[in-house]
């Protein structure tokens, strides 16, 4: 089965136990339109991708693993649209889930989809208990506090801000999750597949940097120009566009170095080869102003 079909259905499920039956309709339908048509699924398949360097031999923990980290990213970008984070109208080329529906609405549909992310792993504990107790901890320690999303969030609290910090909590972390959840799934140790992670998650945030200062919002499915217009540091008003491509490239070459030794190693570097491909942005609209 392709990784995508995989992918799809396994979200899918998971979305349609969590509407049920007699649970409020429009919340149940928020739930659904929170998570598809999804984005690019990154996060879910760089997770499925090494857990089949490592051999898959449990696929419904991979399965779970995949669903979860989805169902988290979806819950961020719900609760990071709101009117009291980012105000923003769109994503992913259509409105934004408060906009959509309503503010109350928003926050239960992030709520309920982080909630979801950790039973969807619960419910596979019988298949494995040691290895799902140990990507609950993974998924929750990069979700919250002091290292994952929610300690990403914060800083935007802060009057100063430590960018590294901020970077490797708000959009890394959930990349380590995935290298490392795709291991553990797999039978495989997690620490290893750490810089794996952590060097996709930096190689993303630099990328998502450039295609905000560069595209518009039409191409990006969201609002553009977002870091200039909250006054975020960013990888372009760092470094230049030229410089953060280059430092896209370098990063990703590392990454690629990185990845542990393991059955599908070869397979596994020729994926992040192409996700660097089309993490590099093609100089458009936007570059003169
Ligand atoms: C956007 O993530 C939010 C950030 C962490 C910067 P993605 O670019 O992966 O969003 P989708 O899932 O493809 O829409
Ligand atoms: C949102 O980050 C992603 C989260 C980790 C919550 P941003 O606010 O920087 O990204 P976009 O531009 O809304 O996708
Ligand atoms: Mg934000
Ligand atoms: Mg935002």
């Amino acid at each position: 089965m392709p990784l995508t079909t995989r992918i799809e259905a396994a979200i899918t499920q998971a979305i349609l136990s969590g509407q049920g039956k007699v649970a409020p309709p429009r919340l149940a339908e928020a739930l659904a339109y929170a998570t598809a048509p999804g984005g690019a699924r990154i996060r879910p398949t760089i997770c499925m991708s090494v857990a089949l360097a490592c051999g898959d031999d449990r696929p419904r923990l991979t399965d779970a693993a995949a669903t979860a980290l989805e169902l988290i990213h979806c819950a961020s970008l719900v609760h990071d649209d709101l009117p009291c984070f980012d105000d923003a109208a769109t994503r992913r080329g259509k409105p934004s889930v408060h906009r959509a529906f309503s503010e109350p609405l928003a926050v239960l549909t992030g709520d309920s989809l982080i909630i979801m992310a950790f039973e969807v792993l619960a419910r596979v504990s019988e298949d494995d208990p040691q290895r799902t107790a140990q990507m609950l901890l993974t998924l929750a320690k990069r979700s919250g506090m002091p290292f994952g999303i929610c300690a990403g969030q914060g800083w935007e609290s802060e009057a100063k801000i430590d960018l590294s910090a901020y970077h490797q909590a708000k959009t890394g972390a959930l990349f380590i999750a995935a290298t490392q959840m795709g291991a553990i799934a797999a039978g495989q140790e997690a620490e290893p597949w750490f810089e794996l992670g952590a060097r996709i998650g930096e190689a993303f945030q630099v990328a998502d940097d450039l295609r905000d200062a560069l595209y518009d919002e039409e191409t990006l499915g969201k609002p553009a120009g977002q870091d200039d217009l909250h006054g975020r540091p960013n990888a372009v008003t760092e470094l230049g566009v030229q410089g953060a491509v280059s430092r896209l490239k370098d990063i990703l070459g590392g990454a690629i170095a990185s990845i542990p030794s393991c059955p599908g190693e070869a397979q596994l570097a020729q994926m992040v080869r192409a996700y660097a491909e089309r993490l590099t942005p093609v100089m458009p609209a936007r570059q003169a102003i």
